[in-house]
């Protein structure tokens, strides 16, 4: 899709400067680059953009969103670091355009236009190795708050494969705000599958096993480089773990899935390091009303050499900028990722065109920033109100993730421990409302009372069912489904830090 101009015709186009510009020899080549692949029949643009009737018809708001770079969607500065697949139009390609429109959209001759380029059809990325769609249509009612719904996709898979790269085609895509993909082996998500009697189920009442990546609108599906890919054993089944965000008008949701495998297992694991962790949920966003520039800062130091694949942020809609940067052990600065206009449709996974090789050592920070005053046109409310951290998309949420593997294969174990370590973070908030409460204080008398067998370790059966997924999720580094000493030792310290800094 992202075919350049060929190298002949950029360096003849000053000798026809001043001649007409015309439709078939000097547009096609643009809007069949950068247009065509999702502005035509069952894709994602609202209407074809490739004849030049289809073009000329829209000239003028073509004309305006390319100037102000609404289109083609793409949000990552590119004077960092290289990506591919970046969608964005050279400065002579957009006053091109406008001559042609000043020049009263001369058609030209057709035999002077590029063939139109072969575009896959239905699957951006060929016939995936697996289809599975959904069995039955869920509903999104016209209006009413958000909804977040998990939907069951039986796989039945004889063996174990690995996922190279995911394919997702919603049929309503209005009114998906995203899904996650996430592995359930227990069969726990089929047997509530339905029970209420619509499709799927609500709330979080599966323990994930795996995950095999997420659909943003706007995201491009891409093959991960080299040998990696992500593990899907037999046995598992998908869930869909989607959020709508009502559009006004009742929309069928009936998502297919496509998934492409790898031929063999990796060598090495892939590591995501997200900044804030989970999404920002221990980072005590809480922006006044009216402020203007509310800012969330994080940063995670690399234990082992890393190689980065790709880079993106999440967030809602009154996040402005995003910025990743990683400092390296000899001192030396690098973007990772830039966004200056942060558009909550459109949150891409960037890939670096080369992978990127953090030393041990690197220290990857994030600056989120928040526009939460009447200025902000993607306010959603007004006049402005009190925003803080949480999963209505009017709520906000804010975190950037890098995706790599470590260099060495025997160091994941080092930098998950590390990266599980940071994610006690969000023991912030999970710890201020035990204080509210003063259990901080009885925490001991708690643990001994939940400790039945008196072994010194939590085990999941002695678990409070309520907290049980948050606790072993953020706590149970060794994945053993039970806390130890040292685990439960790190709630406690959380707590204490908590409680002295607010007594301080
Ligand atoms: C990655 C897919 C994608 C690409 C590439 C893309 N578009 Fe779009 N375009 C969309 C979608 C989806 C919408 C509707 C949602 C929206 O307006 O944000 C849209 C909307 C539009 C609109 C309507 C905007 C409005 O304000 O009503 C225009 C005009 C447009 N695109 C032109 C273009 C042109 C010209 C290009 C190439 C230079 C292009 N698009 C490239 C997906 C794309």
């Amino acid at each position: 899709m992202n075919t350049r101009l060929p190298l002949v015709t950029i360096l003849t186009l000053p000798l026809f400067a001043n001649a007409e510009v015309t439709y078939h020899r000097d547009i096609a080549p643009i809007i069949y680059a950068n247009c065509t692949g999702c502005h035509r029949e069952g894709e994602s643009g609202p209407f074809p953009l490739s004849t030049f009737e289809e073009v000329s018809r829209k000239a003028k708001t073509v004309e305006r969103v390319i100037e102000d770079r609404y289109m083609p969607p793409w949000h990552a500065s590119i004077e960092h670091v290289p990506f591919h697949d970046i969608r964005r139009l050279e400065k002579e390609e957009i006053e091109r355009f406008g001559n042609w429109v000043t020049a009263g959209k001369p058609e030209g001759d057709p035999a002077d236009a590029p063939p139109i380029p072969d575009f896959p059809e239905g699957w951006q990325l060929g016939e995936p190795d697996l289809v599975v769609t959904m069995a039955k249509a869920y509903e999104v009612p016209a209006d009413g708050p958000d909804i977040y719904r998990n939907f069951v996709l039986p796989l039945d898979l004889p063996e174990d494969k690995w996922v190279k790269a995911v394919e997702l085609r919603p049929s309503a895509r209005s009114v998906l705000h995203h899904s996650l993909l996430f592995l359930d082996d227990s069969g726990t998500a089929r047997s509530l599958d339905g029970k209420d009697g619509k499709p799927g189920f609500s709330g979080m009442g599966f323990r994930k096993s795996g995950s095999i990546g997420t659909y943003v609108p706007g995201a491009t599906p891409r093959r991960l480089p080299g040998d990696l890919a992500r593990p899907l054993p037999k046995g598992s089944d998908i869930v869909l773990s989607t959020h709508f965000h009502p559009s006004g008008k009742i929309e069928e949701e009936q998502t297919t899935l496509g998934i492409y495998f790898a031929d063999s297992p990796p060598g090495r694991k892939l590591e995501e390091l997200q900044v804030p962790p989970a999404f920002g949920r221990g980072a005590g966003i809480d922006i006044p009303a009216g402020e203007s520039n509310y800012i969330v800062e994080d940063s995670f130091k690399i234990p082992v050499d890393y190689e980065a694949i790709s880079v993106g942020g999440h967030a809602h809609y009154i996040c402005e900028t995003m910025l990743m940067t990683a400092t390296l052990p000899d001192g030396g600065e690098k973007v990772l990722l830039e966004i200056t206009d942060w558009d909550l449709d459109w949150q891409d996974t960037y890939y670096f065109a080369e992978p990127l090789i953090l030393p041990a050592g690197t220290v990857i920070k994030s600056v989120i920033t928040y526009d939460n005053s009447a200025n902000n046109p993607d306010n959603p409310n007004t006049p402005p109100q009190r925003i803080k951290w949480g999963r209505e998309s009017t709520d906000e949420m804010g975190s950037m993730t890098l995706i790599g593997v470590p260099v060495e294969a025997g160091d994941s174990r080092m930098l998950s421990r590390a990266a599980k370590l940071d994610q006690a973070k969000i023991l912030a908030e999970v710890g201020k409302e035990l204080i509210n409460s003063r259990t901080a204080e009885k925490l001991p008398q708690i643990i001994k009372a939940l400790d039945r067998d008196g072994d010194g370790n939590l085990h999941e059966t002695e678990l409070p069912p309520r907290m049980k997924s948050i606790l072993l999720e953020k706590l149970d580094i060794d994945r053993d489904n039970s806390l130890n000493p040292s685990e439960i030792q790190t709630l406690k310290d959380w707590l204490e830090n908590r409680k002295a800094k607010k007594e301080a």
